[in-house]
């Protein structure tokens, strides 16, 4: 495990869907040049699948799995900083909470329910909010999930009302902070 002295300057974005992981990290991307990791999309593209055909044809258990491992293959010290972006239920397994946090600095961007439902109602990529009453789903995942997304992270940013501009802008002050006074 890293010591926090050794911790890589990577930025990692965590939270429930629809809190802007995705937008955020393009615009870090943009900001800083760095690489983007989006998880989702890496296991999308490895498997050739959408993360809805991977529940729908191998279950969850696997799909967390892969997320496992791609967490374990994305610790490489020689790699360069990197913005990685994490699906919303990463957190769920205690070993990859320790993952993230020797990734880099974690920061959880969150939102309240009705602003996670509008988000998210605008597609159906997501197979867990796939139900008659993704209210209720989200409301239940978020109690689970909110002590998880605590523990994980070095920052907790509230977006609802932020552009992903400003969100970005406040991750890049913490993150400056951070980094230059760890030791
Ligand atoms: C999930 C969140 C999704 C994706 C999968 C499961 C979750 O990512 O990983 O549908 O368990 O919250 P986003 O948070 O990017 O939507």
């Amino acid at each position: 495990m890293n010591s926090e002295s050794s911790l890589p300057e990577n930025i990692v974005l965590i939270g429930f869907m629809g809190c802007g992981k995705t937008t955020v990290g393009r615009e870090l991307q943009h900001r800083l040049g760095y690489p983007l990791v989006d998880m989702d999309h890496v296991i999308e593209l490895r498997t050739g699948k959408s993360i809805s055909e991977i529940f729908a044809t191998q279950g969850e258990a696997a799909f967390r799995d892969m997320e496992t491992n791609l967490l374990q293959e994305l610790q490489d010290p020689t790699a360069p900083r990197r913005i990685i972006s994490t699906g919303g239920g990463v957190i769920g397994r205690e070993e990859n909470r320790a993952l993230l946090k020797d990734l880099g600095y974690v920061v959880w961007l969150h939102a309240p329910t009705s602003v996670i439902l509008d988000r998210t109602s605008k597609n159906r990529s997501r197979p867990l909010l796939q139900t008659e009453d993704p209210a209720a789903i989200i409301q239940a995942l978020l109690e689970e999930r909110m002590p998880l997304y605590q523990s994980a992270a070095h920052l907790k940013l509230d977006t609802a009302g932020l552009c992903s501009d400003e969100v970005a802008t406040g991750i890049l002050e913490c993150a400056r902070y951070f980094f230059t006074h760890r030791l």
